[in-house]
């Protein structure tokens, strides 16, 4: 070890020690940070103090200003559940029309019915409930089981085809598989299902038409109505019309009555609360179904 002397480069003292030639300068930690090293020391004590801090097993250091979380979290939610109580217990006791007819309360079903209808609806209807391929469009206006609010909330409600004890049922057979109808029906009642919705027919397509006519009204109608504008008591669709949950090509056409259609609508009481439910139902009654 060697001595202290003055480094001749930077005027500072070393201290002394000596490492294969190499002095380590003596420099003191900066002032500032042994100030700042103090400041956050006693910062972190008085925090450890004053607020929830330290955990000891099950517990934990409250903190001498009590100062809780979990509380501030369930007092907002309180707030919050106050704030939308003031209007979702007018929706809970209105009816659907002064609903409609309320501007304030038909700005929340906007602002929280489009929540819902993301959070719940648009994985199969779609986020402007436009539908897609076996999913129908509930903004279209071509409705199923009907469009009125009333309507919509019970859809709603007990599903289509769902475990709800209530479901609303809805059933399009399968002809082909089920052997009700041999191929040449199948493809007359395609070209004539084709014509109704005013689509351009091939020539053959053409020539089938007044057959599939008949098959139509021995096998159809019942369900479809006799014009196939569509029952809203089946649930059957309108088939006169461009909306198709399938598809209007004669492939997809020919594949729904050859194999049938079962769509799955799931139920939603008990998932949701009876004022979400009336709230969508009326949502959805904005989406371009129905004007308002
Ligand atoms: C798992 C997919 C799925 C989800 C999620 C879903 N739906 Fe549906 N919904 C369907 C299907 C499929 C049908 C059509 C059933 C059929 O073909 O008979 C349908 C039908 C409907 C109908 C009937 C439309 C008519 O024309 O009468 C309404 C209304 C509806 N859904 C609203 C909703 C709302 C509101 C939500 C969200 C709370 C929702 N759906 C969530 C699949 C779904
Ligand atoms: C028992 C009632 C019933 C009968 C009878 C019936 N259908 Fe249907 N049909 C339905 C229902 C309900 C749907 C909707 C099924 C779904 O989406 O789950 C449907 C759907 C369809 C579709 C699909 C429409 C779309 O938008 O993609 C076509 C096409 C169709 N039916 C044609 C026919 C033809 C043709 C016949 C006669 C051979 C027939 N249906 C007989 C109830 C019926």
């Amino acid at each position: 070890m060697g001595t202290e002397k003055r480094d001749p480069v930077t005027g500072r003292m070393t201290t002394g020690h000596d490492w294969n030639g190499i002095q380590e300068l003596d420099t003191p930690i900066p002032r500032v940070v042994l100030f700042f090293l103090a400041a956050t020391t006693l910062f972190a004590i008085v925090y450890w103090v004053l607020m929830p801090a330290w955990p000891l097993g099950v517990t934990y250091t409250k903190g001498l200003l009590g100062i809780d979380q979990r509380q501030i979290v369930t007092q907002q939610v309180n707030d919050a559940a106050a704030a939308r109580a003031a209007w979702t217990d007018r929706i809970a006791n209105a009816s659907f029309e002064e609903i409609a007819f309320d501007d304030t309360l038909m700005h929340h079903v906007r602002e929280t019915g489009r929540t819902l209808f993301t959070d719940n609806c648009a994985v199969c209807h779609g986020t402007s409930g436009t539908g897609g391929p076996g999913f129908p469009s509930l903004a279209a206006g071509a409705w199923l089981w009907g469009g009125d609010a009333a309507t919509i909330a019970e859809t709603i409600r007990v599903g289509i085809n769902s475990t709800h004890p209530e479901t609303r049922a809805s059933q399009m057979m399968a002809f082909g598989q089920g052997g009700m109808l041999d191929r040449k029906a199948i493809l007359d009642v395609v070209a004539y299902v084709r014509s109704l919705s005013g689509q351009t027919l091939s020539e053959a397509e053409q020539a089938r038409v007044s057959a599939g006519d008949a098959v139509f009204a021995e096998n159809c109608a019942a369900c479809h109505g006799a014009d196939g504008g569509g029952t809203h008591e089946m649930g059957a669709p309108s088939l006169a019309d461009a909306n198709w949950i399938y598809g209007g090509e004669a492939q997809s056409v020919y594949a729904s009555i050859y194999g049938g259609r079962q769509g799955h609508m799931p139920h939603w009481e008990g998932r949701l609360s009876p004022v979400d439910i009336k709230l969508l139902a009326l949502y959805v009654g904005t989406l371009g179904g129905d004007g308002r």
